[in-house]
């Protein structure tokens, strides 16, 4: 709402986290779908994004871990795809990392706001619902060019105003605590990753495959 105008174009790696086209769609932009494979773990390849992208580009969603994929984009991959954004000076990038911490076998979790050259026109995103379970505490949270996070703020004060001041002294003791459960939670969740997908590739006409630091289901039926 702070950034897109009428009929502004939104790119949108699929699967997609379900809210993502209707947000677009409720602040008047056009969300650009773009399908990824399966045999690309369903990632957006340079390939996809060379041919999507274009100069009336003015958002890219990325989402990493994934939700509904479980997908998760290696250092590499980021890097690959920052190549081709490095050519779209007037694209900005979101990144929503709100599945950060909910990684298995030692992946290595890294963010697009890491690389130099787009970390001024990369928007951050986070919160505390998944890797803290605070999914009713409602707080998520911003990073990116002042510009934008001064647009938003102005938004946010005309609209929901704040959000209450004890959700925010919640997540800033969940944030600034130990954080030594989230391996333990991790590990737990990795176990049940394990024994779905096992189990759901005992299911004929099911194809459940658990790349590095990720899972996916993919039915075949
Ligand atoms: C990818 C992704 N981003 C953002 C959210 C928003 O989470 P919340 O509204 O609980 O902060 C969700 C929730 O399911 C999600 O899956």
């Amino acid at each position: 709402m702070a950034t897109i105008n009428k009929g502004d174009e939104v790119l949108i790696p699929a699967p997609y986290w379900v809210s993502y086209p209707d947000i677009i769609l409720l602040a008047g932009g056009k969300p650009k779908i773009v399908k990824c494979e399966e045999k690309d773990n369903f990632k957006l390849t340079p390939k996809k994004l060379k041919k999507a992208i274009s100069k009336k580009t003015k958002w890219i969603i990325l989402n990493s871990p994934s939700n509904p994929t479980g997908s998760a984009y290696t250092k590499d991959e980021i890097i690959s795809l920052s190549k081709i954004l490095l050519k779209y000076k007037k694209t900005y990038i979101l990144s929503d990392d709100i599945y950060e911490h909910i990684i298995y076998d030692n992946f290595k979790f890294f963010t697009i706001a890491q690389i130099d050259k787009l970390k001024k026109r990369t928007l951050t995103m986070n919160g505390v619902s998944k890797s803290y379970s605070m999914t009713g505490w409602r707080i998520g949270y911003a990073a990116g060019p002042k510009e934008i996070i001064k647009a938003m703020a102005k938004i946010q004060s005309q609209s929901t105003s704040n959000p209450t001041s004890i959700s925010q002294a919640a997540a800033v003791e969940a944030l600034n605590g130990t954080q030594e459960f989230i391996k333990e939670r991790s590990d737990s969740f990795k176990e049940r990753r394990d024994f779905v997908v096992d189990s759901l590739n005992n299911i004929k006409g099911i194809n459940c495959l658990k790349p590095e630091g990720a899972f996916y289901v993919f039915s075949k039926l």
